[in-house]
């Protein structure tokens, strides 16, 4: 293709700037994939999304957001939006709060440095309003599904949830509710006829770690292997496949573009993160051995036990016999879903309760 860049926007770069004025200046039907992950309500410093001091702002705002989206993706497009819930509960963690914790190994607190204690944070209050029900003390607010079903309203299909089963999810100490495991990710199109890989299937629990990587921290990152499995159910890519985040923070979703061929279109307010995550997509680059999309990936022959591959089967809703052989098409499913490709980042992969998101609920005990 040899285009550098979309619109006024440098490709594989990630621009400076308020995702809700730039869209605006992104071309009409240019986008392939977004996958993005907003911050959650209530946990941001600064300015940007998620300062709202009502929880019924932040759900418009990025209702409108997504709205202005919706010409700027192709037909074939899709929209993956992995976005966290909160309680209507205080957020207010500070290195002070280690001494009453019944988190960690001995149930004493969490490490010092631990983000929970370290992560800069706003003093979130919980948002009452004595006339509106759903506005009550510990509450938990479903602002995702208020999202979905707003867009929904403005035009958005949607096409599926999915849920991202942490292998390493942060504890959250003794609370009368559920301590929470995943996170879901929503799947939108604008066309019923958007592209999408149909073999192998694309299943609705996905289960990896979170993980830590080198250079400036950033407190919610999301693992690569989270966009790296929303861009290959795009099902095709190529230099011409545009992916882009809107909030794209330590530039994890354009690090797996690259990766997998495509091209990429990250904005970002935070200055410092634009320049980290424009360096590690620099140097990514350098050392590139790009992960080959799903579509027409060779399958790589190494042994796998027929149990393994009757217990992935069966995750995946596959109907597999009990016992004998494994018929050659499964196998060779099992293998082109499961070959982990190359990854070239130091540091990637080692997954630390450090680096984890730590949840706007850990500390309420509701
Ligand atoms: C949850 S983080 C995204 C993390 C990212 N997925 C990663 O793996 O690094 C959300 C990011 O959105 C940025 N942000 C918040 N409001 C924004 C806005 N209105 N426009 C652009 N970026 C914004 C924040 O600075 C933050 O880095």
């Amino acid at each position: 293709m040899g285009q550098s860049s979309l619109g006024p926007f440098p490709l594989n770069r990630v621009t400076k700037g308020d995702s809700r004025k730039l869209i605006l200046d992104l071309p009409d039907e240019s986008l392939d994939v977004v996958v993005t992950s907003p911050p959650y309500w209530g946990q941001r410093m600064s300015e940007g999304t998620g300062v709202e001091e009502d929880p019924r702002e932040y759900v418009e705002g990025l209702r409108e957001l997504f709205g202005s989206l919706l010409t700027k993706v192709k037909p074939s497009g899709l929209l993956w939006i992995n976005i966290g819930d909160a309680f209507n509960t205080p957020v207010n963690w500070r290195e002070a709060d280690r001494t009453y914790s019944t988190l960690g190994p001995d149930a004493a607190g969490l490490n010092p440095d631990n983000s929970a204690y370290v992560k800069p944070r706003h003093k979130r209050r919980a948002f009452i309003e004595k006339e509106t029900p759903w506005l009550t003390y510990g509450n938990m607010l479903g602002l995702p599904y208020r999202l979905v079903l707003g867009m929904q309203d403005d035009g958005w299909l949607s096409r599926g949830e999915v849920i991202w089963k942490k292998r390493n999810p942060m504890p959250e100490g003794r609370c009368r509710r559920p301590h929470r495991q995943h996170e879901s990710i929503y799947l939108f199109a604008r066309d019923e006829r958007h592209s999408f890989r149909t073999s192998p299937p694309v299943g609705s629990v996905w289960e990896f770690p979170n993980e830590k990587i080198d250079g400036l921290a950033h407190y919610s990152r999301f693992p690569l292997e989270l966009p790296k499995r929303c861009l290959e159910a795009y099902g095709t890519t190529g230099e011409d496949v545009i992916a882009f985040d809107p909030f794209s923070g330590s530039g994890t979703t354009g690090v797996a573009a690259r990766r997998l061929g495509m091209s990429y279109v990250g904005f970002e307010i935070d200055g410092d993160q634009v320049d980290a995550s424009n360096k590690r997509l620099m140097s990514d680059e350098s050392a590139l051995q790009p992960v080959q999309s799903t579509r027409g990936r060779p399958p790589v022959e190494r042994p796998a036990r027929p149990a393994t591959i009757r217990a992935w089967a069966i995750r995946q809703g596959i109907e597999v016999p009990d016992r004998g052989r494994i018929p050659d098409d499964l196998r060779r499913r099992f293998l082109e879903a499961t070959t982990v490709a190359p990854t070239g980042l130091p540091g990637e992969g080692s997954a630390t309760p450090e680096a984890l998101e730590t949840p706007d609920a850990l500390g309420a005990l509701i």
